[in-house]
Protein backbone atom coordinates (compact mmCIF):
# COMPACT_ATOMS: atom_id res chain seq x y z
CA UNK A 1 0.00 0.00 0.00
CA UNK A 2 1.65 3.31 -1.11
CA UNK A 3 1.99 5.94 1.62
CA UNK A 4 2.56 9.60 2.22
CA UNK A 5 5.82 11.42 3.18
CA UNK A 6 5.37 14.72 4.21
CA UNK A 7 7.80 17.57 5.71
CA UNK A 8 5.45 20.12 7.28
CA UNK A 9 5.77 23.38 8.19
CA UNK A 10 6.47 24.96 4.70
CA UNK A 11 4.19 27.60 3.41
CA UNK A 12 2.11 27.06 0.18
CA UNK A 13 2.55 29.23 -2.79
CA UNK A 14 1.56 28.91 -6.29
CA UNK A 15 -1.32 27.87 -8.41
CA UNK A 16 -3.71 24.73 -8.01
CA UNK A 17 -6.17 23.39 -10.48
CA UNK A 18 -9.63 22.41 -9.44
CA UNK A 19 -10.33 18.78 -11.26
CA UNK A 20 -14.17 17.48 -11.54
CA UNK A 21 -15.90 16.90 -8.76
CA UNK A 22 -15.78 13.10 -7.94
CA UNK A 23 -19.62 13.22 -6.90
CA UNK A 24 -21.09 14.89 -9.86
CA UNK A 25 -18.76 12.53 -12.22
CA UNK A 26 -20.25 9.30 -10.51
CA UNK A 27 -23.83 10.25 -10.73
CA UNK A 28 -23.34 11.65 -14.36
CA UNK A 29 -21.49 8.16 -15.60
CA UNK A 30 -24.50 6.28 -14.51
CA UNK A 31 -26.32 8.35 -16.78
CA UNK A 32 -24.66 7.00 -19.42
CA UNK A 33 -26.80 3.24 -18.79
CA UNK A 34 -30.02 5.75 -19.68
CA UNK A 35 -29.75 5.99 -23.46
CA UNK A 36 -28.83 3.88 -26.39
CA UNK A 37 -27.03 7.11 -27.42
CA UNK A 38 -23.41 9.09 -26.83
CA UNK A 39 -22.72 11.00 -23.93
CA UNK A 40 -20.09 13.02 -24.46
CA UNK A 41 -18.00 13.74 -20.90
CA UNK A 42 -15.31 16.16 -20.17
CA UNK A 43 -13.55 17.81 -16.68
CA UNK A 44 -14.49 14.14 -15.64
CA UNK A 45 -11.58 13.41 -12.45
CA UNK A 46 -8.94 11.18 -12.67
CA UNK A 47 -9.53 9.21 -9.44
CA UNK A 48 -10.12 5.35 -8.22
CA UNK A 49 -13.95 5.60 -8.10
CA UNK A 50 -14.04 7.06 -11.50
CA UNK A 51 -12.12 3.89 -12.79
CA UNK A 52 -14.50 1.65 -10.38
CA UNK A 53 -17.48 3.22 -11.85
CA UNK A 54 -16.09 2.86 -15.62
CA UNK A 55 -15.12 -0.68 -15.02
CA UNK A 56 -18.22 -1.42 -13.27
CA UNK A 57 -20.26 -0.04 -16.47
CA UNK A 58 -18.40 -1.34 -18.77
CA UNK A 59 -19.29 -4.88 -16.93
CA UNK A 60 -22.92 -3.99 -18.11
CA UNK A 61 -22.00 -3.77 -21.80
CA UNK A 62 -21.83 0.09 -22.08
CA UNK A 63 -19.03 1.41 -24.21
CA UNK A 64 -16.35 3.10 -22.64
CA UNK A 65 -13.79 5.23 -23.80
CA UNK A 66 -11.59 7.63 -21.75
CA UNK A 67 -8.99 9.89 -23.18
CA UNK A 68 -7.43 11.56 -19.77
CA UNK A 69 -10.16 14.06 -18.84
CA UNK A 70 -12.37 13.25 -21.42
CA UNK A 71 -14.91 9.90 -20.72
CA UNK A 72 -17.57 8.54 -24.07
CA UNK A 73 -20.19 6.54 -23.15
CA UNK A 74 -22.54 5.01 -25.91
CA UNK A 75 -24.91 2.67 -24.31
CA UNK A 76 -26.78 0.51 -27.17
CA UNK A 77 -25.47 -2.81 -26.43
CA UNK A 78 -26.13 -2.74 -22.95
CA UNK A 79 -26.89 -6.59 -22.22
CA UNK A 80 -25.92 -7.36 -18.68
CA UNK A 81 -27.92 -5.77 -15.78
CA UNK A 82 -26.22 -6.14 -12.47
CA UNK A 83 -23.56 -4.62 -10.45
CA UNK A 84 -21.62 -7.59 -8.33
CA UNK A 85 -20.27 -7.40 -4.80
CA UNK A 86 -16.58 -7.41 -5.37
CA UNK A 87 -17.22 -3.77 -7.13
CA UNK A 88 -19.88 -2.41 -5.08
CA UNK A 89 -18.16 -3.10 -2.03
CA UNK A 90 -15.22 -1.00 -3.09
CA UNK A 91 -16.96 1.39 -3.51
CA UNK A 92 -20.69 2.42 -2.71
CA UNK A 93 -21.78 4.76 -5.17
CA UNK A 94 -22.37 1.67 -7.13
CA UNK A 95 -26.47 1.61 -5.98
CA UNK A 96 -26.37 4.37 -8.61
CA UNK A 97 -26.67 2.35 -11.28
CA UNK A 98 -29.88 0.72 -9.83
CA UNK A 99 -32.27 3.47 -10.76
CA UNK A 100 -30.90 3.82 -14.44
CA UNK A 101 -31.04 0.10 -15.48
CA UNK A 102 -34.50 -0.30 -13.83
CA UNK A 103 -36.28 2.50 -15.40
CA UNK A 104 -34.67 1.55 -19.19
CA UNK A 105 -34.81 -2.03 -19.14
CA UNK A 106 -37.21 -3.35 -16.28
CA UNK A 107 -34.78 -5.14 -14.52
CA UNK A 108 -31.73 -4.70 -12.22
CA UNK A 109 -29.36 -7.01 -9.80
CA UNK A 110 -27.09 -4.59 -7.76
CA UNK A 111 -25.55 -5.72 -4.77
CA UNK A 112 -26.52 -4.36 -1.49
CA UNK A 113 -23.85 -1.91 -0.12
CA UNK A 114 -22.64 -2.45 2.93
CA UNK A 115 -21.97 0.06 5.96
CA UNK A 116 -18.97 1.95 5.80
CA UNK A 117 -15.91 3.56 7.62
CA UNK A 118 -18.26 6.68 7.80
CA UNK A 119 -21.68 5.00 9.24
CA UNK A 120 -24.03 2.29 8.41
CA UNK A 121 -24.88 4.26 5.61
CA UNK A 122 -28.68 2.42 4.19
CA UNK A 123 -30.36 2.22 1.02
CA UNK A 124 -33.75 2.22 1.49
CA UNK A 125 -35.02 5.67 0.90
CA UNK A 126 -33.28 4.35 -2.99
CA UNK A 127 -35.77 1.36 -2.67
CA UNK A 128 -38.65 2.83 -1.33
CA UNK A 129 -38.73 5.55 -3.75
CA UNK A 130 -38.52 2.70 -6.57
CA UNK A 131 -40.77 0.69 -4.76
CA UNK A 132 -43.06 3.84 -5.17
CA UNK A 133 -42.84 4.25 -8.87
CA UNK A 134 -44.21 0.84 -8.83
CA UNK A 135 -41.06 -1.05 -8.88
CA UNK A 136 -40.87 -4.88 -7.26
CA UNK A 137 -37.95 -5.42 -5.27
CA UNK A 138 -36.66 -8.68 -3.13
CA UNK A 139 -33.85 -8.78 -1.21
CA UNK A 140 -32.06 -12.02 -1.37
CA UNK A 141 -28.59 -13.12 -0.96
CA UNK A 142 -27.10 -9.57 -0.37
CA UNK A 143 -28.70 -8.31 -3.54
CA UNK A 144 -31.57 -6.28 -4.52
CA UNK A 145 -33.56 -7.75 -6.91
CA UNK A 146 -35.53 -5.01 -8.85
CA UNK A 147 -38.37 -5.44 -11.25
CA UNK A 148 -40.68 -3.67 -13.44
CA UNK A 149 -42.88 -3.59 -16.97
CA UNK A 150 -42.47 0.41 -16.78
CA UNK A 151 -42.58 2.53 -14.23
CA UNK A 152 -44.78 5.06 -13.33
CA UNK A 153 -44.71 8.39 -12.36
CA UNK A 154 -45.61 9.57 -8.41
CA UNK A 155 -45.14 11.96 -5.36
CA UNK A 156 -41.93 10.34 -3.26
CA UNK A 157 -41.34 12.25 -0.32
CA UNK A 158 -37.77 10.96 1.24
CA UNK A 159 -37.85 10.61 4.67
CA UNK A 160 -34.73 12.44 4.89
CA UNK A 161 -32.51 14.63 2.71
CA UNK A 162 -30.21 11.88 0.37
CA UNK A 163 -27.43 12.64 -2.04
CA UNK A 164 -27.26 9.54 -4.27
CA UNK A 165 -30.92 8.79 -3.33
CA UNK A 166 -31.89 12.23 -5.26
CA UNK A 167 -29.92 11.35 -8.29
CA UNK A 168 -31.25 7.19 -8.23
CA UNK A 169 -34.33 8.65 -8.02
CA UNK A 170 -34.17 11.53 -10.84
CA UNK A 171 -32.95 9.28 -13.25
CA UNK A 172 -35.52 6.50 -12.99
CA UNK A 173 -38.25 9.10 -13.08
CA UNK A 174 -36.48 10.63 -16.46
CA UNK A 175 -37.93 7.39 -17.80
CA UNK A 176 -41.37 6.87 -16.29
CA UNK A 177 -44.57 6.98 -17.32
CA UNK A 178 -46.24 10.62 -16.42
CA UNK A 179 -44.95 12.75 -13.67
CA UNK A 180 -43.03 12.24 -10.74
CA UNK A 181 -42.52 14.86 -8.01
CA UNK A 182 -39.67 14.35 -5.32
CA UNK A 183 -40.01 15.93 -2.24
CA UNK A 184 -37.42 16.81 0.28
CA UNK A 185 -34.81 16.36 -2.74
CA UNK A 186 -31.17 17.11 -1.92
CA UNK A 187 -30.01 20.14 -3.27
CA UNK A 188 -26.45 19.43 -3.98
CA UNK A 189 -24.60 20.98 -6.72
CA UNK A 190 -23.69 17.89 -7.97
CA UNK A 191 -27.22 16.90 -7.92
CA UNK A 192 -27.57 20.04 -10.43
CA UNK A 193 -24.96 19.07 -12.63
CA UNK A 194 -26.34 15.63 -12.69
CA UNK A 195 -30.18 17.52 -13.42
CA UNK A 196 -28.47 19.66 -16.02
CA UNK A 197 -27.16 17.01 -18.41
CA UNK A 198 -30.45 14.74 -17.82
CA UNK A 199 -32.00 17.68 -19.31
CA UNK A 200 -29.21 17.68 -22.27
CA UNK A 201 -30.58 14.11 -22.82
CA UNK A 202 -33.83 15.06 -23.40
CA UNK A 203 -35.28 14.57 -19.76
CA UNK A 204 -38.00 17.16 -18.70
CA UNK A 205 -36.99 18.11 -15.20
CA UNK A 206 -38.15 21.59 -13.08
CA UNK A 207 -36.98 22.62 -9.79
CA UNK A 208 -33.58 21.97 -10.50
CA UNK A 209 -31.88 23.63 -7.88
CA UNK A 210 -34.73 23.36 -5.02
CA UNK A 211 -36.02 20.49 -2.71
CA UNK A 212 -38.91 19.59 -5.00
CA UNK A 213 -38.07 18.46 -8.35
CA UNK A 214 -41.14 17.76 -11.04
CA UNK A 215 -40.22 15.56 -13.78
CA UNK A 216 -42.63 14.64 -17.06
CA UNK A 217 -41.27 11.24 -17.87
CA UNK A 218 -40.34 11.29 -21.59
CA UNK A 219 -40.16 7.52 -23.74
CA UNK A 220 -36.40 8.40 -24.33
CA UNK A 221 -33.20 10.11 -23.76
CA UNK A 222 -30.39 10.90 -26.07
CA UNK A 223 -26.95 11.21 -26.43
CA UNK A 224 -25.62 14.73 -24.90
CA UNK A 225 -22.47 16.60 -24.40
CA UNK A 226 -21.27 17.69 -20.92
CA UNK A 227 -18.20 19.46 -18.63
CA UNK A 228 -18.53 17.91 -15.37
CA UNK A 229 -18.79 20.56 -12.63
CA UNK A 230 -15.36 21.57 -10.57
CA UNK A 231 -15.26 19.92 -7.27
CA UNK A 232 -16.12 22.05 -4.58
CA UNK A 233 -14.87 20.03 -2.00
CA UNK A 234 -11.09 19.87 -3.79
CA UNK A 235 -11.05 23.71 -3.66
CA UNK A 236 -12.43 23.90 -0.34
CA UNK A 237 -9.60 21.52 1.05
CA UNK A 238 -7.00 23.04 -0.26
CA UNK A 239 -8.39 26.53 0.96
CA UNK A 240 -8.20 24.98 4.23
CA UNK A 241 -4.37 23.68 3.57
CA UNK A 242 -3.15 27.35 3.24
CA UNK A 243 -5.40 28.47 6.16
CA UNK A 244 -3.24 25.92 8.39
CA UNK A 245 -0.06 25.70 6.95
CA UNK A 246 0.32 29.43 5.70
CA UNK A 247 1.03 30.86 2.38
CA UNK A 248 -0.11 32.39 -0.54
CA UNK A 249 -2.30 30.19 -3.30
CA UNK A 250 -4.96 31.05 -6.25
CA UNK A 251 -7.01 28.30 -7.20
CA UNK A 252 -8.37 28.07 -10.30
CA UNK A 253 -11.05 26.42 -12.51
CA UNK A 254 -13.26 26.59 -9.87
CA UNK A 255 -17.32 27.50 -9.12
CA UNK A 256 -17.15 30.31 -6.33
CA UNK A 257 -21.11 30.24 -5.99
CA UNK A 258 -21.59 26.72 -4.79
CA UNK A 259 -18.29 27.31 -2.14
CA UNK A 260 -20.39 29.80 0.31
CA UNK A 261 -20.95 27.65 3.89
CA UNK A 262 -16.88 27.08 2.96
CA UNK A 263 -15.92 30.62 2.02
CA UNK A 264 -17.76 32.01 5.12
CA UNK A 265 -15.80 29.70 7.48
CA UNK A 266 -12.68 30.25 6.03
CA UNK A 267 -13.60 34.29 5.89
CA UNK A 268 -13.93 33.32 9.88
CA UNK A 269 -10.75 31.53 10.20
CA UNK A 270 -8.84 34.61 8.80
CA UNK A 271 -8.25 33.48 5.45
CA UNK A 272 -7.68 36.71 3.14
CA UNK A 273 -9.20 36.03 -0.08
CA UNK A 274 -10.24 37.67 -3.26
CA UNK A 275 -12.72 35.86 -5.35
CA UNK A 276 -13.44 36.21 -9.15
CA UNK A 277 -16.02 33.60 -10.59
CA UNK A 278 -13.28 30.95 -11.04
CA UNK A 279 -10.70 31.48 -9.21
CA UNK A 280 -9.58 32.51 -5.73
CA UNK A 281 -6.50 34.02 -4.43
CA UNK A 282 -6.03 33.18 -0.65
CA UNK A 283 -3.00 34.21 1.78
CA UNK A 284 -2.67 33.78 5.25
CA UNK A 285 -0.03 34.35 7.04
CA UNK A 286 -0.95 33.83 10.88
CA UNK A 287 -2.39 31.31 13.59
CA UNK A 288 -5.91 30.67 12.48
CA UNK A 289 -8.82 31.74 14.54
CA UNK A 290 -10.73 28.64 15.79
CA UNK A 291 -14.66 28.07 14.05
CA UNK A 292 -17.29 26.32 15.44
CA UNK A 293 -19.81 24.63 13.20
CA UNK A 294 -22.18 21.74 12.77
CA UNK A 295 -22.60 20.13 9.41
CA UNK A 296 -25.93 19.87 7.23
CA UNK A 297 -27.60 18.94 3.83
CA UNK A 298 -26.38 21.80 1.07
CA UNK A 299 -26.20 24.84 1.37
CA UNK A 300 -25.39 24.54 4.58
CA UNK A 301 -22.13 22.99 6.29
CA UNK A 302 -20.80 20.08 4.10
CA UNK A 303 -19.91 16.87 6.14
CA UNK A 304 -17.43 16.43 3.69
CA UNK A 305 -15.52 19.27 4.82
CA UNK A 306 -15.71 18.40 8.63
CA UNK A 307 -12.70 16.39 9.02
CA UNK A 308 -10.48 19.34 6.85
CA UNK A 309 -11.54 21.99 8.68
CA UNK A 310 -10.84 20.12 12.14
CA UNK A 311 -7.73 20.30 11.18
CA UNK A 312 -7.34 23.73 10.82
CA UNK A 313 -8.90 24.15 14.08
CA UNK A 314 -6.41 22.04 15.65
CA UNK A 315 -3.73 24.71 15.01
CA UNK A 316 -6.04 27.44 15.90
CA UNK A 317 -5.51 30.36 18.56
CA UNK A 318 -8.46 28.63 21.12
CA UNK A 319 -11.27 26.44 21.45
CA UNK A 320 -13.94 25.70 18.95
CA UNK A 321 -16.46 22.92 18.37
CA UNK A 322 -17.26 20.66 15.40
CA UNK A 323 -20.70 19.04 15.27
CA UNK A 324 -21.06 16.21 12.69
CA UNK A 325 -25.28 15.53 12.02
CA UNK A 326 -25.12 13.80 8.61
CA UNK A 327 -22.92 10.49 9.40
CA UNK A 328 -23.20 8.02 12.75
CA UNK A 329 -19.14 7.58 12.83
CA UNK A 330 -17.40 10.80 10.71
CA UNK A 331 -14.64 11.36 13.35
CA UNK A 332 -11.97 8.52 12.68
CA UNK A 333 -9.28 11.30 11.98
CA UNK A 334 -9.77 12.30 15.52
CA UNK A 335 -7.24 9.74 17.19
CA UNK A 336 -4.55 10.36 14.11
CA UNK A 337 -5.20 13.90 14.49
CA UNK A 338 -4.28 13.90 18.19
CA UNK A 339 -1.17 11.45 17.47
CA UNK A 340 0.02 14.69 15.66
CA UNK A 341 -0.44 16.38 18.78
CA UNK A 342 -3.83 17.84 18.63
CA UNK A 343 -6.30 18.21 21.78
CA UNK A 344 -9.35 16.55 20.77
CA UNK A 345 -12.13 15.01 22.76
CA UNK A 346 -15.37 13.93 21.45
CA UNK A 347 -18.66 13.38 23.18
CA UNK A 348 -20.84 11.63 20.30
CA UNK A 349 -21.22 13.49 17.39
CA UNK A 350 -19.63 17.09 19.15
CA UNK A 351 -15.83 17.36 19.04
CA UNK A 352 -14.43 19.72 21.27
CA UNK A 353 -10.93 21.25 20.05
CA UNK A 354 -8.50 22.85 21.95
CA UNK A 355 -5.86 24.33 19.25
CA UNK A 356 -1.82 23.92 19.93
CA UNK A 357 0.55 26.37 18.96
CA UNK A 358 2.58 23.46 17.21
CA UNK A 359 1.35 20.05 15.83
CA UNK A 360 4.42 17.47 15.64
CA UNK A 361 4.91 14.70 12.49
CA UNK A 362 3.88 11.36 13.04
CA UNK A 363 3.19 8.11 11.36
CA UNK A 364 -0.63 8.17 11.32
CA UNK A 365 -2.93 5.93 8.83
CA UNK A 366 -5.93 7.00 6.57
CA UNK A 367 -9.21 5.72 7.27
CA UNK A 368 -11.88 7.24 4.56
CA UNK A 369 -11.10 9.97 1.99
CA UNK A 370 -11.88 13.16 3.76
CA UNK A 371 -10.09 12.01 7.15
CA UNK A 372 -7.00 11.47 4.63
CA UNK A 373 -7.33 14.67 3.43
CA UNK A 374 -7.53 16.09 6.70
CA UNK A 375 -4.45 14.21 7.79
CA UNK A 376 -2.64 15.39 5.02
CA UNK A 377 -3.34 19.21 5.84
CA UNK A 378 -2.36 18.57 9.44
CA UNK A 379 0.79 16.98 8.31
CA UNK A 380 1.69 20.49 6.34
CA UNK A 381 0.75 22.58 9.18
CA UNK A 382 2.65 20.47 11.19
CA UNK A 383 6.67 20.29 12.54
CA UNK A 384 8.61 17.26 10.98
CA UNK A 385 7.70 14.39 9.28
CA UNK A 386 4.14 12.34 9.05
CA UNK A 387 4.13 9.42 6.78
CA UNK A 388 0.31 8.81 5.89
CA UNK A 389 -0.46 5.39 5.74
CA UNK A 390 -3.14 4.01 3.40
CA UNK A 391 -3.10 6.13 0.99
CA UNK A 392 -5.77 4.77 -1.69
CA UNK A 393 -8.31 6.08 0.25
CA UNK A 394 -6.79 9.41 -0.99
CA UNK A 395 -6.30 8.71 -4.42
CA UNK A 396 -10.05 7.48 -4.62
CA UNK A 397 -11.16 11.01 -4.68
CA UNK A 398 -8.57 13.52 -4.96
CA UNK A 399 -7.17 13.75 -8.69
CA UNK A 400 -3.18 13.47 -7.83
CA UNK A 401 -3.40 15.85 -4.46
CA UNK A 402 0.24 15.12 -3.86
CA UNK A 403 1.46 16.70 -7.43
CA UNK A 404 -0.81 19.30 -7.00
CA UNK A 405 0.36 19.86 -3.24
CA UNK A 406 4.26 19.71 -4.57
CA UNK A 407 3.81 22.37 -7.10
CA UNK A 408 2.84 24.82 -4.75
CA UNK A 409 5.95 24.24 -2.15
CA UNK A 410 4.39 21.20 -0.02
CA UNK A 411 7.36 18.80 0.51
CA UNK A 412 5.00 15.68 -0.03
CA UNK A 413 6.01 12.20 -1.49
CA UNK A 414 4.37 9.48 -2.50
CA UNK A 415 6.27 6.33 -1.32
CA UNK A 416 5.06 3.01 -3.34
CA UNK A 417 4.83 0.19 -1.73
CA UNK A 418 6.89 -2.86 -3.18
CA UNK A 419 3.50 -5.41 -3.09
N1 LIG B 1 -29.57 7.56 4.49
C1 LIG B 1 -30.45 6.60 4.91
N2 LIG B 1 -31.13 5.88 3.95
C2 LIG B 1 -30.93 6.06 2.63
C3 LIG B 1 -30.02 7.05 2.20
C4 LIG B 1 -29.35 7.79 3.16
O1 LIG B 1 -30.66 6.39 6.10
O2 LIG B 1 -31.57 5.36 1.82
C5 LIG B 1 -28.84 8.37 5.49
C6 LIG B 1 -27.34 8.13 5.45
O3 LIG B 1 -26.98 7.00 6.22
C7 LIG B 1 -26.80 9.42 6.01
C8 LIG B 1 -27.79 10.46 5.45
O4 LIG B 1 -28.96 9.74 5.13
O5 LIG B 1 -26.86 9.42 7.41
C9 LIG B 1 -27.32 11.20 4.22
O6 LIG B 1 -26.76 10.29 3.29
P1 LIG B 1 -26.75 10.52 1.72
O7 LIG B 1 -27.61 9.48 1.09
O8 LIG B 1 -27.05 11.94 1.41
O9 LIG B 1 -25.24 10.21 1.37
P2 LIG B 1 -24.75 9.51 0.06
O10 LIG B 1 -25.63 9.88 -1.05
O11 LIG B 1 -24.50 8.07 0.32
C10 LIG B 1 -23.22 11.44 -0.80
C11 LIG B 1 -21.78 11.61 -1.14
C12 LIG B 1 -20.96 11.59 0.14
C13 LIG B 1 -21.45 12.75 1.02
C14 LIG B 1 -22.95 12.60 1.29
C15 LIG B 1 -23.54 13.75 2.08
C16 LIG B 1 -21.64 10.63 -3.33
C17 LIG B 1 -21.16 9.53 -4.21
N3 LIG B 1 -21.38 10.53 -2.03
O12 LIG B 1 -23.33 10.18 -0.14
O13 LIG B 1 -19.62 11.82 -0.23
O14 LIG B 1 -20.76 12.74 2.25
O15 LIG B 1 -23.66 12.51 0.03
O16 LIG B 1 -23.33 14.94 1.44
O17 LIG B 1 -22.24 11.58 -3.80
C18 LIG B 1 -17.28 11.73 0.03
O18 LIG B 1 -17.18 12.24 -1.09
O19 LIG B 1 -16.29 11.61 0.80
C19 LIG B 1 -18.58 11.25 0.49
C20 LIG B 1 -18.73 10.39 1.51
Amino acid sequence: MDKLLIQGGHRLSGDIVISGAKNAALPILCAGLLTAGTLELSNVPNLHDVTTMLKLLGQTGLEVTQDDHRVTLTGGAIDKLEAPYDLVKTMRASILVLGPLLARFGEAKVSLPGGCAIGSRPVDQHIKGLQALGAEITIEGGYIYAKCKKLKGTRIVTDMITVTGTENLLMAATLAEGETILENAAREPEVTDLAHLLVAMGAKIEGIGTDRLVIQGVAELHGAKHAVISDRIEAATFLCAVAAAGGDITIRNTRTDILDAALDKLREVGLQMEIGPDWIHAKMDRRPTPVTFRTTEYPGFPTDMQAQFMAVNTVADGASRVTETIFENRFMHVQEMNRLGAHIETDGNTAFIQGVEQLVGAPVMATDLRASASLVIAALAARGETVIDRIYHLDRGYDQMEVKLSAVGAKIERVKSSK
